[in-house]
């Protein structure tokens, strides 16, 4: 089984994610860390006119097995990695990691932006988390102070904003709700209720297609 979990900054697809292959133990990639790896490769060439062929560079030798979730958990580099994922050839050097990753045998749970509509397009069941800005911003400055980061949430809420909105722009993207996801908002759910809300429509929507021999 596929599951594909989408969804906007801090929106808490990334802990539904987790919750989610720990519940059916299927194998997780949180693709948002390969974009933050290839951001923060780049970044020492950041506003110099090598950012690009960096980044495209870093893409291409990206290694799964190096994905630091700590390391890589800053909203500095969130933007980064939003800059970096409007490059076309980023996006297409990071595909067939996640592809391959999709179609492991017995299934997988991957959550980005583009999983739904892009990398796993035949998922068998997608997700599309939302909550409103304010409310994944207060998340997300619980996360980095849990890290011991100290937060100012006026910037990090503009942040997780400007990174929204070049998300729903890319060009090179596919961020919007597939036709077949199930939406699921979160705002007014603690993890543990997201959690059975989403077993609720994985199950529902298995239960509603032919047993796989
Ligand atoms: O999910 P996370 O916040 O870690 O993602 C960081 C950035 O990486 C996003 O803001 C987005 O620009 C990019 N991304 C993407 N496609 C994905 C996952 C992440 O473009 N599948």
């Amino acid at each position: 089984m596929i599951i594909a979990v989408d969804g906007p900054a801090a929106s808490g697809k990334g802990t539904l994610a987790a919750g989610l292959a720990g519940y059916y133990r299927l194998p997780h990639l949180d693709t948002g860390l390969l974009y933050r790896a290839v951001g923060r490769a780049a970044a020492r060439f950041d506003n110099t006119e090598a950012f690009e062929a960096e980044a495209i560079r870093a893409a291409q030798h990206v290694n799964l097995d190096d994905l630091n979730p700590e390391a890589l958990g800053s909203a500095e580099i969130g933007v980064l990695a939003s800059r970096v994922a409007v490059i076309g050839a980023v996006r297409e050097a990071l595909f067939d990691h996640q592809r391959r990753f999709a179609l492991r045998p017995g299934g997988a749970v991957l959550d980005g932006r583009d999983i739904g509509t892009t990398i796993a397009p035949d998922a068998d069941v997608k997700l599309f988390i939302e909550a409103d800005s304010r409310a994944r911003m207060e998340r997300r400055a619980r996360q980095l102070e849990a890290r011991g980061v100290a937060v100012d949430r006026y910037q990090l809420f503009h942040q997780i904003e400007e990174r929204d909105a070049r998300d729903r722009l890319n060009p090179n993207g596919g961020f919007f709700p597939a036709a077949d996801a199930h939406l699921l908002d979160t705002t007014q759910l603690d993890i543990e209720a997201a959690l059975r809300a989403a077993v609720a429509i994985v199950d529902g929507v298995m239960a509603t297609k032919a047993p796989r021999f």
